[in-house]
This record gives C-alpha cells, structure tokens and sequence, in this order.
C-alpha cells in the first residue's frame, strides 16, 4: 500500500526546486496531486511529467499573493474533490540586500508571497483540511528562520513568522483534526539559491557551516514533508523538522 494512496494533496510553488520535488514525492505515493504556481507553464510542466510517470496531477495557476487566485485555486479543489488531506504550503522567493538598503517595495514583494501568502492558503484551505478528518499542514520554513546571514534578514524575518504562525495554528487546528507542521530546509540546490552558490566563496563557507559538509537536494527535502504529510506522523503537530544537513546543529 503506498503511503498516500487516495489522498488529495496541494502543493503550492511547485513548478520548481522544492516544490517540485514534494510534488513528485506525494504522486509517487499514491496522492492525486494539484501542481500550482504563480508560473503557469512551469506547473503545466510538472503535472505534465508526473502524468507521464503513471500517477495523478492537475496544473493549476495560482500566486499565492492574491487572494482572487488563492479562492480560486481552492474553489477548484472544493469542486473536484471537496476535500484536501494534505496542503504543502511551499512558495516563497527572495530578495537579496543589505536590510539598511531595503526598500518598501521589497520588503512587501518578499511579505506577500512568504508571510501573507502562507497565511492566506493556511487559512483559507482549513474548510478542505478539515473535510479530510486527517488533514496535513505544512508549511515550509527556513533554518534562517533561527539563524542570522547578511543581505538574508528580510527573508528570515518571513521565516520566523511562519515558524510562530505553525505553533498557533497547529493548536487551533487539532480539534479539526489537522496537524499543521514547519519543514526547516537549509541550503539547497534550486532557483532560489542559484546565483549565491554561483559565489564559490560563500558556497564553501556554506558547506564548511553544514556537519554533513554538502548542501541538500530537493529530493531530500520532499522525502521529509512525505513524512509530514503522511500516517507516520499521525502524532506530529506543531512540530519543526530541520532537514538542514546539520547545520543547525554547528557551533
Ligand atoms: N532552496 C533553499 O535553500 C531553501 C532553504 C530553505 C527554505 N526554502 C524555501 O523552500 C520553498 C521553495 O523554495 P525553492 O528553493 O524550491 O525555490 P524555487 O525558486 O526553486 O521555487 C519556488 C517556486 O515558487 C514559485 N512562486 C514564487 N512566488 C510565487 C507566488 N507568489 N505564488 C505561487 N508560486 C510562487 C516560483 O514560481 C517557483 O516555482 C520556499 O518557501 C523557500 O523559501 C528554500
């Protein structure tokens, strides 16, 4: 029996790196799966490629910024499956800088889509979670959400709210029956982090910084909300899994 057979799953941002990666994972388990992103064709991609693998997808285009497109997404689900046992709330991006030199405008791209954008699927997929009667929460955080790195403040700051966000919310969740959890990654080899560890400098003073001395794969990332999303973690809530190579663990 494969670990998700029959359930629905979201995941948002997942047209590429992570997201993509958890998408496959939870498709590969047995989970019908609703690849979204504000990159429509980046997600067309994704359910495109877990289609052709045998499993269940659908696309759909959704920034997770606004709100028109997030009631649309979940109005979708609403009427294709009235329910959602997991919801992987996964996208977010960056915006390099100096935190002296940070501009309102950016300050407020980055809060959109990483701080309102979680908050805005995490409550407003609660009526789907709940019609599951086993509902997975998960929101992907940062292991910068507990550690500090030049021109990276603005996006810990994010972090360290949905890390707050996950504890309140998995005490008002559990008597709907939802767990609701925080995924810490560290440095991982996607988009996002392209062009700093284009920088061998700070690439190896990254490597130097994790126990396990590489950085981590998005696979490695998904293997861990799997296990969030999935029975085994029937008594996990409120939690913050690290899977951060152990740098968080370094002095
Ligand atoms: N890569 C890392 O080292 C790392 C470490 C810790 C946490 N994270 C977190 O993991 C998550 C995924 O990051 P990634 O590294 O896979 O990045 P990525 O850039 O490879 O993927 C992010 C995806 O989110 C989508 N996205 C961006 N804004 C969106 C919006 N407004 N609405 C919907 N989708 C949107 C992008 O189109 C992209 O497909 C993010 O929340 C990120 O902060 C990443």
């Amino acid at each position: 029996m494969k670990r998700l057979e029959g359930r629905v799953a979201l995941v948002t941002g997942a047209g590429s790196g992570i997201g993509r990666a958890t998408a496959h994972a939870f498709a590969a388990e047995g989970a019908y799966v609703y690849v979204t992103d504000v990159d429509g064709a980046a997600a067309e991609a994704v359910a495109a490629d877990i289609v052709k693998a045998g499993s269940s997808a659908r696309a759909l285009t959704a920034d997770v910024s606004r709100g028109q497109d997030v009631t649309a997404m979940f109005r979708t689900v609403q009427a294709t499956h009235g329910k959602l046992d997991v919801l992987a709330n996964n996208a977010g991006l960056n915006v390099r800088g100096d935190f002296r030199h940070l501009s309102d405008a950016d300050w407020v791209k980055i809060r959109e889509v990483n701080l309102d954008g979680v908050v805005r699927v995490a409550r407003d997929g609660f009526s789907l979670l709940q019609a599951s009667g086993r509902g997975s929460l998960i929101n992907v955080a940062s292991i910068m959400a507990h550690r500090g790195l030049r021109q990276l403040t603005a996006y810990s700051a994010t972090k360290g709210a949905v890390t707050a966000l996950t504890r309140g919310l998995a005490v008002e969740y559990a008597p709907f029956g939802i767990r609701v959890n925080a995924l810490c990654p560290g440095f991982v080899e996607t988009a996002l982090t392209e062009r700093v560890l284009r920088m061998p400098a700070l690439q190896k003073a990254l490597v130097d910084s994790t126990a396990l001395r590489r950085l981590g794969q998005p696979e490695e990332i998904a293997n861990a909300a799997l296990f969030l999303a999935s029975d085994e973690a029937s008594y996990v809530t409120g939690a913050e899994l690290a899977v951060d190579g152990g740098m968080g663990a370094m002095l």
